[in-house]
């Protein structure tokens, strides 16, 4: 075991990430390394409760830091993030090595409970309040950042959704102040990015909470956009019934905000939106669609869908089917609905067998992965721009006379991985290069280059 050293678990959404990434610098700063599992003095679970998977690979992870680290005393676990809210202080009993547990908002104390509980070997602590307002973090240790920034914008949500643990978990809507925010896109900037995007579980509710200082997300975007040396701007997750005619009006006002739209619709049939309490109906996100396709008419959009929501027909899962053809998805995330105990369908009637649940996913995702791939072929072609972000993967070399290409990997202005064939003697991350798609691939795309990136 190395003394003062870490390994971070993540589970869950791109806030957990961004948390864990968090975390990271701010033990950094504090001298810590970062080492393998088998070798590390704290080990920190950041867990995820959104649905029971993520919940019980929280649980399985735990079980394997036991076996791996033979449930030394000496080992410090952490369980941060919704498990952590919810659970709380029962972990204690559940695992002799769990000795910090912080939820939502408690990680921001994380870094110093866990120096304090190294020097004091028995005791155990819990951070499981939730603060009145967005709570600013220390920077934690400074350094070079990728080309793409991931920023929080606000923390919580306030709508309770009925089969959600989210407000449950990360508690109220808090807006962050707009200067803190607008100084930490400089600073990443400054670092080296050149993308950036913004995080939170209801972002385009962002200002409305009554906890920052009231500026509109629309023009935050204003304002995110306009720093020197941006290049993107992208941000999730909106809701639909939140987005206001100033959020459409951005896409066509905004070049740097990428034409790609995470937007969850969730369910197809009226009557089962109704009963997620998701105040949309069909048409509405439907006319939501067609304005947002009319600001910028290269729109690509992205959604997320659950599947045998209590009481859900077979008529009501056509009619997501239906959606997802009208709306032309790129790509989706899909679940089935799982009970999450404290949220408001767990106690619904008409629960779906697990069996009609796995043969309405499968039936979903054979439909996406159609749409996904007519998106994909629809590109070939086309011209458009990577930001480069380091070499493939999978590289592998060219074998062509003059040599030395490489394959470089980029992310296009959706978000698609392309991969592009370069010189091999430079650095070209954070680059941006124009290109043009020659082939479609499952997920990704092929391209060559159209400049000299060097
Ligand atoms: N704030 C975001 C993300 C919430 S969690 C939003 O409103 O979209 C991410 C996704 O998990 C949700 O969009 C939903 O599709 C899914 N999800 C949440 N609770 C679930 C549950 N109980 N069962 C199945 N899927 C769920
Ligand atoms: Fe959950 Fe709904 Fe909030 Fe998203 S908007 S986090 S689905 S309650
Ligand atoms: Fe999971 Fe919490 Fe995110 S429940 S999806 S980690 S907000």
């Amino acid at each position: 075991m190395t003394e003062k050293s870490y390994h971070i678990i993540t589970f869950g959404c791109q806030m957990n990430v961004h948390d864990s990434q968090w975390l990271a610098r701010a033990l950094t700063a504090r001298s810590f390394v970062e080492a393998p599992l088998e070798d590390a003095q704290v080990v920190i679970v950041n867990t995820c409760s959104v649905r029971e998977k993520p919940e019980q690979k929280v649980m399985s992870a735990l079980g394997r830091i036991r076996q791996v680290t033979g449930g030394s005393p000496h080992v410090l676990v952490a369980v941060t993030g919704c498990v952590a809210q919810q659970v709380g202080a029962a972990f204690f009993e559940k695992e002799a090595q769990v000795r910090l547990v912080a939820g939502s908002d408690g990680i921001a104390n994380a870094p110093a409970a866990i120096e304090r509980l190294l020097a004091e070997p028995e005791l155990r602590l819990s951070l499981l309040d939730f603060s009145s307002s967005y709570l600013e973090r220390e920077p934690g240790a400074d350094g070079p950042c990728g080309p793409v920034a991931h920023v929080n914008i606000m923390q919580g949500c306030d709508n309770f959704c009925t089969y959600c643990i989210v407000p449950f978990t990360r508690g109220r809507q808090k807006s962050r102040m707009s200067a803190a925010i607008l100084d930490e896109c400089r600073l990443r900037i400054a670092q080296g990015a050149r993308e950036i995007c913004l995080l939170g579980q209801n972002v385009n509710a962002f200002g409305r909470d009554g906890h920052g200082d009231g500026l509109s997300f629309a023009r935050l975007l204003h304002q995110v956009a306009g720093l020197p040396g941006l290049r993107r701007l992208r941000f999730v997750t909106p809701h639909p019934k939140d987005m206001s005619p100033q959020d459409i009006a951005a896409f066509a006002e905004l070049p740097q905000l990428c034409p790609r739209l995470h937007l969850p619709l969730q369910a197809g049939s009226d009557s089962v939106l109704k009963r997620m309490h998701r105040r949309y109906d069909s048409a509405a996100f439907l006319d939501l669609v067609s304005r947002l396709r009319e600001a910028r008419p290269d729109l690509a959009l992205s959604t997320d869908l659950i599947v045998g929501f209590p009481g859900e027909t077979e008529a009501d899962f056509q009619a997501t089917l239906d959606m997802m053809r009208a709306c032309g998805f790129m790509s989706s995330f899909s679940f089935c609905y799982s009970d999450r105990p404290g949220a408001r369908a767990a106690l619904f009637p008409d629960k779906i067998a697990p069996v009609i649940q796995q043969d309405r996913l499968l039936r979903l995702q054979a439909l996406q992965e159609e749409l996904g791939q007519q998106w994909l072929q629809a590109r070939t072609g086309t011209e458009t721009s990577l930001l480069l972000e380091g070499r493939s993967p999978k590289a592998r070399m060219d074998t062509t006379d003059p040599p030395a290409l490489t394959s470089w990997q980029g992310r296009d202005p959706y978000g698609v991985p392309v991969h592009v064939y370069l010189p091999e003697h430079a650095d070209h991350t954070g680059r941006m290069l124009s290109v043009r798609i020659t082939n479609a691939k499952k997920h990704s795309l092929q391209a060559d280059a159209l400049e000299a990136p060097w």
